[in-house]
């Protein structure tokens, strides 16, 4: 008998292989196109002759747990400790399941909001603990009501996430005091903030977990270098959180992986010195610019995108077929490939809307935005 039986093939790997059969352009997997900064392959070129192959300390390679408090201190004006208060992982992935797996007993409440990421579900369950989906309000900022209604004195954490994946919606000041309000009126309320996507933000500036002092003491903020650093296949990232949550974090992690990749951490390390990730937001700017001046030929209608490299599309005016039926169409009929959003909601609601991915290269993008013209 099945522990996830209602776990299938993903969307990502359907589509992906529709493209394959198809040989369509894949703007449906969210992971860049283009070359890796060569100063970064540089240092792991010169790295592999050295002695770095060993296991690295539980928590993460000194180092680079001291240039992460410097980043964070650099990005949000906070400072942490470095010995206790950062925890390397495998990937954000592995941080939000060890956060979890730690910090939610049996029986306890998880709420989510919808449309998200798909990595928040199954930890929960496997945890036997209860995931209480909220819908995001339909311009996709919280519906602070709802969230409000459907905590109680049984939930143990709220998993939030901006910049927001699959939609690109970031959070305003005001939605983290009301974040800030919840967390005093419930004290038995942790936060995991999946800020996966924080240093790619176009007009507005990042607001992290880390600008609020009344947040910190219950939130876990999790990172990755995958985003960050075009590199989403070393899959390395890193929590931050304070000292007691992190400890029992840490008792999962020690027997999950014990610890992440040396090379990668290493790596990272040096590549923090010379990084600016400040550039981030600017190229993906430039990005999404070039992909929606490309795509005003077009009849699908872009959504505002304030971060992340995804662009939601609504074809509303053009065809009335399922979300799903009309992604693959497009991969079929026209030769690009996107994600249906429907897939973000456990009840699949289709609200006629379709993510693109525009970490690619120009060529690619204006292929593609070619290609949709013609719809
Ligand atoms: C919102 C969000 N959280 C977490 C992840 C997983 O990140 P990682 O590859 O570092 O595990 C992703 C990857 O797409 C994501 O979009």
């Amino acid at each position: 008998m099945s522990k996830l039986p209602h776990i299938g093939t993903s969307i990502f790997t359907v589509m992906s292989q529709l493209a394959a059969e198809h040989d369509a352009i894949n703007l449906s997997q969210g992971f860049p196109d283009f070359p890796v900064d060569e100063r970064l392959t540089d240092i792991v070129a010169q790295l592999v002759k050295k002695n770095v192959h060993q296991y690295a300390p539980m928590a993460g390679y000194p180092p680079l747990l001291e240039k992460i408090a410097t980043l964070t201190q650099e990005s949000y004006s906070r400072i942490v400790n470095p010995k206790t208060e950062i925890l390397i992982t495998a990937g954000a992935t592995e941080g939000i399941f060890a956060a979890v797996q730690a910090l939610v007993k049996a029986g306890e409440e998880v709420v989510i909001l919808d449309p998200c990421y798909d990595c928040y579900e199954t930890p929960i369950l496997l945890c036997n603990a209860k995931p209480v989906h909220v819908t995001l309000n339909n311009d996709f900022t919280p519906n602070w009501e709802a969230i409000t209604a459907a905590i109680n004195s049984n939930t143990r954490m709220l998993i939030i996430n901006n910049p927001h994946n699959p939609t690109g919606k970031t959070w305003t000041m005001e939605d983290y005091d009301l974040l800030e309000q919840l967390a005093k009126a419930n004290p038995n309320l942790i936060i995991v903030s999946d800020e996966v996507y924080e240093y790619i933000t176009f007009e507005k500036r990042h607001i992290s977990v880390h600008h609020r002092p009344k947040l910190w003491e219950r939130s876990i903020s999790v990172s990755s270098f995958g985003k960050s650093f075009h590199i989403t296949g070393w899959k390395i990232g890193y929590v931050i959180a304070p000292e007691p949550l992190l400890q029992e974090i840490k008792k999962v992690h020690q027997f999950l992986v014990f610890s992440v990749n040396s090379v990668s951490q290493v790596a990272i390390s040096e590549y923090l010195d010379i990084v600016n990730v400040n550039e981030l937001g600017k190229f993906y700017q430039q990005k999404r610019d070039f992909f929606r001046e490309l795509m005003k030929n077009c009849r699908l209608e872009l959504l505002p995108c304030e971060g992340t490299y995804f662009q939601v599309a609504s074809y509303r005016g053009i065809s009335e077929e399922s979300d799903l039926d009309f992604s693959k169409r497009l991969t079929i009929d026209y030769g690009v490939a996107t994600i249906p959003i429907s897939a973000f909601y456990p009840d699949r609601k289709d609200q006629k809307q379709i993510r693109f991915c525009f970490a690619k290269d120009n060529d690619t993008l204006a292929e593609a935005a070619r290609r949709l013209g013609k719809l």
